[in-house]
């Protein structure tokens, strides 16, 4: 499974690149909106950071105006991957930037049907936003586990992006159940790196190695 980060943040994205684990990086308008630099001059200096696709999130509503600002934010890196919130007008635009050959992260995803039709409207991604459901007590692995299947049964390319991520279980049920990227908040990776019992390992062993002849 691939691990996106899930930040607008270059120091955790360098962070994060350093650990060799880094396969991509998804931003959206609240992130972004916690740095200090300029939204295109963030989304330039991720890209060269990260080995793979950066999503970069469009604003405007109507499909022409979609794309006008899509092509415009896919002029700044190769790697940029251009991210709609699901809908007709979204839809319409993911149709039109496909055949452009720009990729395009379907976001703000929670049901199967609208994974389906963005998958079919040319999206390169789909991005269900697992924790947001869970948040309302619905089950958002099971909309995964949904949406991996339909994509399986008729083999559509799009990659399942497994996102709002509040948790390292999360990750764990995601790759159980073959989605194709996590996307992942700092906080949550750096919980996947440790362990308790590795900590007292380490601990242990640092003690006993005092005590070898040397
Ligand atoms: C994914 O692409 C989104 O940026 C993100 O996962 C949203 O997560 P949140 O529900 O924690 O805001």
């Amino acid at each position: 499974m691939k691990l996106f980060l899930d930040s607008a943040n270059l120091e955790e994205i360098r962070e994060v690149a350093s650990w060799g684990v880094l396969d991509g990086v998804t931003t959206n308008p609240s992130l972004c909106s916690k740095e200090s630099v300029t939204f295109e001059d963030n989304i330039r200096a991720i890209c060269a950071l990260t080995p793979g696709p950066v999503s970069a999130e469009c604003v405007s509503l109507e499909a022409d105006e979609i794309v006008v600002e899509a092509r415009s934010l896919a002029r700044i890196a190769p790697n940029v991957a251009i991210k709609i919130p699901i809908g007709v007008e979204g839809l319409k635009a993911t149709k039109a930037l496909h055949a452009e050959g720009i990729a395009v992260n379907m976001t703000l995803v929670f049901s199967t049907g609208q994974a389906l039709l963005a998958a079919k409207a040319g999206a390169r991604f789909v991005s269900p936003f697992i924790g947001r459901l869970d948040d309302i007590a619905e089950d958002g692995m099971a909309l995964v586990e949904e949406i991996v299947q339909v994509f399986e049964n008729y083999r559509l390319e799009t990659e399942v992006i497994v996102a709002s991520v509040r948790h390292p279980r999360h990750v764990i049920d995601a790759a159980r159940l073959g989605a194709d990227i996590a996307t992942v908040p700092y906080g949550v990776m750096a919980k996947l790196v440790r362990h308790p019992l590795t900590d007292i390992g380490v601990e242990r062993f640092l003690a006993d190695w005092r005590k070898v002849k040397k």
